[in-house]
């Protein structure tokens, strides 16, 4: 029997207690011994669930005692789960997570801790919640160089997004919508600003490049400029908006964004719609892989949180992979990439617009309520960051 300690009896933890219970024979069927949760720490008292009798309130209980051989941690924030975390390493004790901002922020230094003491710090379903995505790249793509990744990262920015095309809305009721049915935080700014999906491109580029990648050097923008127009000009397009976390590499240079795209129907991702998450990776040799799944929720979350438990119990104690060095990854200067744009702009401004960008324009699109939509060919980043200065009325998003 393997005896775990899970960390935080909350959405994602309690889930990863009940899914013990409720899966054990699947469990068994790999894991002949089985799985059990020994602890559970919380700062309250669960008198009416049945596994009340296991909740605790000091972390020691669970570090001195020698049958715990993993710990679930589903806390979140950053302290006390990164102090728990690190003590948890320093006794040789193994850690599982779904806490993406301690992943994001701190997780080369407490792999590194963990790799000095002989245990494993995994975090599957920090990314993608359910997706199984971590390991089918560190494990089935190992031999692939990863030239590309476009995912659809956060599940309330998709719904939000889905939502307001769906119903010609407009962003703001939208969100009220989704924090009235629980999808988005009463506080949504990590959702909506892209933070959340930043944490999870930084930790999706970071496996793929085996160096560590910092949150804070990527550029992000999030959805809440999106208005109706930008919409209904993407329907005039033939093409969604989704927000995408996106990773490039090309030759040295490495690129990596999060923003607000047009994606056209013929794309894989334009079909990932309301709370889904879509995860695009590019091989060289295997060419597309696309994952798609529930990317948040008690269950999906949690069932990733388990399979790492499972990879870490089927094991038997040994150190499971070490994801990416202390080295960092320098990402290349984000006003050289390339990228193709749509623009919007008053009709009164379009002939300004054509001279100065000229034959760039590859499309118009017509125009709605009294502006012009236009679809500029490639160009980088610091091209049409200059030109674009001088239509200061103007509104534009990248395009895939
Ligand atoms: N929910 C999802 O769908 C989802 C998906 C992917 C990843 N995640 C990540 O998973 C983590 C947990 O999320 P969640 O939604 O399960 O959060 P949650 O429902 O708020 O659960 C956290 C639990 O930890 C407890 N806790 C907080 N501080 C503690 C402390 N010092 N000692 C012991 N227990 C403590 C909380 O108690 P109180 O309630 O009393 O504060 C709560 O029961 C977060 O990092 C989140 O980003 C969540």
């Amino acid at each position: 029997m393997t005896n775990i300690a899970v960390l935080g009896f909350g959405t994602v933890g309690g889930g990863v207690v009940e899914l013990i219970d409720a899966n054990q024979d699947a469990i068994r069927k790999r894991l002949p011994e089985g799985l059990y949760v020994k602890y559970i720490l919380d700062i309250r008292k669960f008198p009416d669930s049945p596994y009340g009798g296991r909740v605790v309130d000091d972390i020691n209980r669970i570090l001195e005692d020698p049958e715990v051989s993993v710990i679930c941690e589903t806390m979140g924030g950053i302290e006390p789960a990164f102090s728990f975390t690190k003590s948890a390493l320093e006794h040789g004790i193994s850690v599982c997570t779904s806490n993406k901002e301690l992943v994001a922020a701190r997780g080369t230094q407490l792999m590194e801790i963990a790799r000095a003491h002989g245990a494993s710090y995994l975090f599957e379903a920090s990314v993608g919640g359910g997706i199984p995505i971590l390991r089918p790249l560190r494990d089935s793509l190992a031999q692939e160089e990863i030239t590309g990744i476009t995912g659809i990262l956060n599940g309330t920015t998709n719904y939000i997004l889905t939502k307001m095309d769906q119903e010609d809305a407009s962003f703001d009721d939208v969100l009220k919508d989704a924090q009235a049915k629980g999808y988005a935080e009463r506080n949504p700014e990590a959702d909506i600003e892209g933070k959340d999906a930043c944490r999870k491109i930084a930790i999706l580029s970071s496996i793929v490049s085996g160096k560590s990648v910092r949150y804070e050097d990527i550029p992000c923008e999030g959805i809440s400029e999106i208005t109706k127009a930008d919409h209904a000009f993407a329907k005039l397009a033939g093409c969604r908006i989704r927000l995408l976390g996106t990773y490039r590499k090309s030759g040295e240079a490495v690129f990596a964004r999060i923003a607000p795209y047009l994606v056209p129907e013929d794309h894989p991702l334009y079909s990932v719609s309301g709370v889904f998450n879509g995860i695009l990776i590019h091989g060289n040799m295997v060419d597309d892989v696309m994952f798609y799944g529930q990317g948040a929720g008690r269950y999906p979350t949690a069932s990733a949180v388990v399979s790492d438990v499972m990879t870490l119990a089927a094991a038997d104690g040994k150190c499971v992979s070490t994801e990416w060095s202390e080295e960092k990854l320098t990402l290349t200067n984000a006003e050289r990439e390339k990228n193709t744009f749509f623009v919007r702009l008053p009709d009164s401004r379009l002939d300004a617009a054509k001279q100065l960008f000229g034959d760039t324009i590859v499309k118009t699109l017509g125009s709605l309520g009294g502006e012009t939509g236009l679809i500029l060919g490639p160009m980088t980043e610091e091209v049409f960051g200059t030109v674009i200065q001088a239509l200061p009325e103007a509104a534009y998003l990248r395009m895939l």
